[in-house]
């Protein structure tokens, strides 16, 4: 058999081989602590998981859902007025069977094979492995720590920027952690405008943010709506990634296409999913909260204790990551994580696996108990690898 080419790119060697090395690890009895995906460990709140339940129950609720329920609609119109001060339309809004779904689709609606699509340098995966699905060509647009790992708009020069028919912004940014203040996305939408570039922007963690920072929407920049749309996940602030459901709302033009799309692919989301989604919107709030500072006290656990035994890393403001500088002895991410994981125990995920700049940085993501990140830093200092 003779595979398509765009597979090729699709299969993650060093995934593999990482799974392929922690399972020998276990099997020689070896402890193993897994900081290398981002799954929350953290349950939902009950009411969510009651609505569920009871949901389930219902047999009415096995059918093709087809569309969003009137009511889950209106949830989101209500979310976004208040959490953002942004006031929606139900014709800029569709469900997502996770965001990661709608990345992987949206490029199919705006790109003719060929076409730039500008993604982010390093990069969640998706972001560059949608476009590619519909043979677009990627323009990797660096983030770079002296640019507080912010997207350079200046630094895209106007030939690129006006065959760009689409470009891929995520802040707070996984796998970096940076947030973007307000001014950097008055910048994109004037440059977005510029070029008629339409914006996705990816806002997976504008919950998870910490010190007292409070993440906003792309949506609520003047003129954003004209050019762009944001997807916003509920996987991650309500700890339901396996319900699969999240939003992308903004420009009507573009959720149209995206709908048109989705209905050749699919039936809409399972009716208590959108039921989960309407009880975790209208809910308390205060289980997002209690989630935020679980990440927080997880996060100082892990970066004092690192640096404490000397691995300085600069502690992330927002997601549920850290993006750590490997020691300087080694020169690649890969080479690191490998030794790490023989030594310690420990996974985290190479930063090359992210993108060309993501080389000289690993990831690790905040999913294990504050026990679990104290053995981890005591394991780390015992190896002496730092
Ligand atoms: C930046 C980013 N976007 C999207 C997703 C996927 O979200 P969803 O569960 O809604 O598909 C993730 C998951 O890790 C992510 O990190």
């Amino acid at each position: 058999m003779i595979f398509s080419k765009r597979m090729e790119g699709l299969a993650s060697a060093i995934f593999a081989h990482l799974d392929n090395k922690k399972n020998e690890l276990l099997s020689q009895g070896r402890e193993v602590i897994n900081f290398s995906i981002g799954t929350p460990d953290i349950p939902p709140a009950p009411h969510i998981i009651k609505t569920m339940q009871e949901a389930v129950g219902d047999p009415g609720n096995y059918i093709y859902a087809v569309k969003d329920k009137p009511e889950l609609i209106e949830t989101v119109i209500e979310w976004y007025g208040r959490r953002f001060g942004v006031q929606l339309q139900p014709d800029e809004i569709t469900s997502l069977m996770g965001s990661q779904e709608g990345l992987g689709h949206i490029a199919l609606t705006l790109a003719d094979p060929g076409d730039v699509v500008m993604v982010p340098d390093p990069g969640y995966p998706i972001f560059s492995v949608g476009p590619s699905i519909a043979c677009a060509k990627l323009h990797k647009m660096p983030l770079l720590r002296e640019n507080d790992f912010l997207i350079d708009v200046d630094a895209i020069d106007s030939t690129t920027a006006h065959n760009a028919k689409m470009m891929i912004v995520s802040y707070p940014n996984n796998p970096v952690t940076a947030v973007a203040p307000p001014e950097f996305y008055e910048k994109l939408v004037w440059f977005a405008k510029k070029y008629d570039i339409v914006v996705v922007h990816d806002n997976a963690y504008c919950e998870l943010t910490f010190d007292g920072i409070k993440g906003g929407s792309f949506l609520s920049i003047p003129g954003a709506k004209d050019i762009g749309v944001e997807f916003n996940s509920l996987s991650k602030t309500y700890n339901i990634p396996g319900c699969r459901i999240s939003f992308a709302m903004g420009n009507n033009k573009v959720i149209e296409q995206l709908k048109i799309l989705k209905s050749h692919l699919d039936y809409g989301i399972f009716l208590p999913v959108q039921e989960v989604a309407i009880a975790a919107l209208q809910g308390p709030q205060t289980y997002v909260q209690e989630t935020v500072q679980t990440y927080q006290r997880r996060r100082d656990i892990l970066v004092e204790g690192l640096k404490e035994i000397g691995w300085m890393i600069d502690k992330p403001q927002a997601t549920m990551f850290v993006w750590a500088p490997i020691p300087r002895q080694y020169s690649s991410s890969v080479e690191f994580t490998f030794d790490l994981l023989d030594k310690t125990g420990v996974i985290v995920v190479p930063g090359s696996s992210f993108g060309e700049r993501g080389e000289g940085y690993v990831r690790l993501a905040l999913v294990q108990s504050e026990q679990k990140i104290l053995r981890a830093v005591k394991l780390i200092k015992e190896s002496g690898i730092i």
